[in-house]
């Protein structure tokens, strides 16, 4: 891991300052039923079809906590006994925007708890040799950069893909980008939050380290080859 360089070993201070800061920015969402879902897909003898639903469904559930603090605004309603003011979403409708291919696997979920956001693709591919994020696709509303941006990958690994998403989104004008994924290595934390200070990032948990390959461990495989059954 990168550490700031205090240039004294025993300088633990600044050691603590930095793990804080790296965490301050990412919000592991623990909820028993993401815990549990978590637990099925990381089994190796889960079906495609299970595989998929339940990434969906964590969807959903980790939609409602990246959207816990979006701005409301009150609007005039008739209700069938009185006029009140209710509260509604304020501003733009959201964008939500999947790293493919496994990104997609959220997206269902968090449409069916934001039915009027927008989507935006992302098409990277991860260099074997390189680990790098290499773009192919990249479709979005036109007025992306006015909008708050939910970009999603189930996995968090060496970061690439997620800081050259971000970079790409950043370079269209997108001010605003909250980063949500499933799984999380400590080394993809770091990438992305050293990149990218103003990125929020929202986890279902943080695993152990990376393998030689780029794998999360203990993980759950490749997220894009378990979803649709291509290996
Ligand atoms: N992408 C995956 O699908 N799984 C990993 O463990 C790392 C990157």
């Amino acid at each position: 891991m990168v550490r700031f360089d205090t240039g004294c070993a025993c300088c633990r201070d600044d050691f603590y300052d930095y793990e804080e800061w790296l965490m301050d920015a990412v919000t592991i969402v623990g909820h028993p039923l993401v815990r549990h879902k978590l637990s099925l897909m990381r089994d190796k003898t889960c079906s495609t079809k299970s595989f998929r639903q339940m990434l969906n469904e964590i969807g959903t559930l980790l939609c409602y906590e990246i959207t816990r603090d979006l701005p409301m605004e009150e609007i005039t309603i008739e209700t069938p006994l009185m006029q009140m003011q209710a509260p509604v979403l304020a501003g733009k409708k959201l964008v939500f925007a999947p790293i493919l291919r496994a990104g997609t696997g959220f997206l269902d979920g968090m449409l069916a708890m934001v039915p009027s956001a927008r989507v935006a693709h992302i098409g990277l591919y991860r260099d074997p040799e390189t680990l790098e994020a290499v773009e192919y696709y990249f479709k979005a509303p036109q007025d992306v950069s006015e909008r708050l941006v939910i970009l999603m990958d189930p996995m968090l690994a060496t970061g690439n893909s997620a800081v050259a998403a971000v970079n790409l989104l950043k370079d269209k004008g997108v001010k605003e980008i909250r980063f949500v994924c499933l799984l999380a290595a400590p080394e993809g934390v770091e990438k992305l939050r050293v990149a990218h200070p103003d990125i929020r990032i929202w986890t279902a948990a943080i695993d152990s380290h990376l393998n030689d390959h780029g794998y999360i461990v203990p993980g759950l495989g490749d997220a894009g080859d378990r979803m649709y059954g291509t290996k």
